[in-house]
């Protein structure tokens, strides 16, 4: 007796090749750039037992540099850590902060996530890319703001919540929101709703975030 066949359900699909992740920008770095990166970048993987270790806050270290992940950034970090330009790319592309395109002196990210979408994050979206005139992803003609809409920041108690370098202002509404930007833009940023005390730029914090002084030399 033949045991009848079974139909097996296709429970995966293939989708798409995505295309292979690249960096713009140059290639390399001046002399005297690549000299205060090497520099400080000693400084931080001698805090690490493993030089890899470092790899985090050395990406916001080039980012501090150039405002986005350059092709030479990527490469400095690979040369600096004996890592693959693919290892280092598969690190900076997993997080967020680590940006892909030039940023601007504030980076404004509208929380579009669920609760914060209700209770006014659209609209504050919306809004935002009216005034500005550009989409989200895009950077002022100006080079003041970029604007991004961004995924849940674990403060949905204070929706609907807006972050400017990922610092938090907290319980928007258009109106506020169209306020922080032009004071942004006017270059008079306002302190955050809590935790720093004064916004820094873009570069400045991804400084902070790679531990090291806020001007480059030690001066601080
Ligand atoms: S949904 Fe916006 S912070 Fe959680």
């Amino acid at each position: 007796m033949s045991t009848p066949s079974r139909t097996v359900p296709i429970m995966f699909t293939t989708s798409e090749p995505v295309p292979p992740i690249s960096f713009d920008g140059p290639a390399d770095y001046p002399t005297d750039v690549l000299a205060s990166l090497t520099a400080e970048s000693d400084d931080i993987v001698a805090r690490y037992p493993e030089s890899r270790s470092a790899l985090l806050p050395l990406l916001h270290l080039v980012q501090s540099n150039d405002g986005y992940l350059t092709r030479a950034g990527v490469a400095f970090c690979a040369d600096r850590l004996g890592l693959t330009t693919a290892q280092v790319a598969s690190v900076a592309t997993f997080y967020s902060m680590y940006r892909q395109q030039p940023t601007g002196e504030y980076l404004v990210g509208v929380c579009t996530n669920t609760l914060c979408a209700v209770m006014g994050g659209d609209a504050i979206l919306a809004d935002l890319t009216q005034r500005l005139g550009i989409a989200p992803g895009e950077t002022t003609p100006d080079g003041s703001v970029t604007l991004e809409h961004v995924e849940c920041n674990a403060a949905c108690d204070h929706a609907p919540v807006v972050m400017v370098n990922w610092e938090f202002f907290d319980a928007q509404t258009p109106e506020s929101a169209a306020r922080l930007v032009a004071d942004l833009q006017a270059g008079q940023p306002p302190a955050p709703s809590r935790g720093a005390p004064a916004l820094c730029t873009f570069r400045q914090t991804a400084r902070l975030l790679a531990g090291v002084p806020e001007q480059p030399g030690g001066a601080s």
